[in-house]
């Protein structure tokens, strides 16, 4: 798999199935790549140390149970409702957010 530069390397790293077809998604306008049948999560953190920020503190987080049932791993849509990045499956063209958007409530 490979990213655009400007993101950080990944806190996961891919063992198998790397031949899936490559997915073009956007982390905090960086365009980076996924692989079709990833969820967010898996997409995200195999480019990126973490998930997203804490909105209670300056900690980084990078999800806690991956099965929907934390909200741990909450990330921002540049446009549209945020979404539970272990259980969504990525999709071509997601631009995403780590921190929440300015406004956000
Ligand atoms: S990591 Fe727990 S809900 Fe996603």
């Amino acid at each position: 798999m490979s990213m655009a530069s400007g993101v950080a390397g990944g806190r996961l790293i891919r063992l198998a199935e790397t031949d899936r077809a490559p997915m073009r998604f956007f982390l905090d306008g960086t365009m980076c790549l996924g692989l079709a049948g990833d969820t967010v999560l898996s997409a995200i953190l195999s480019v990126s140390p973490m998930l997203r920020r804490s909105e209670f503190g300056p900690e980084a987080r990078a999800g806690f149970c991956l099965m929907g049932a934390c909200q741990d791993c909450w990330v921002w849509q540049e446009d549209g409702p945020r979404l539970r990045a272990c259980s969504t499956p990525l999709a071509e063209g997601m631009r995403l957010l780590t921190d929440a958007p300015r406004g956000w409530p």
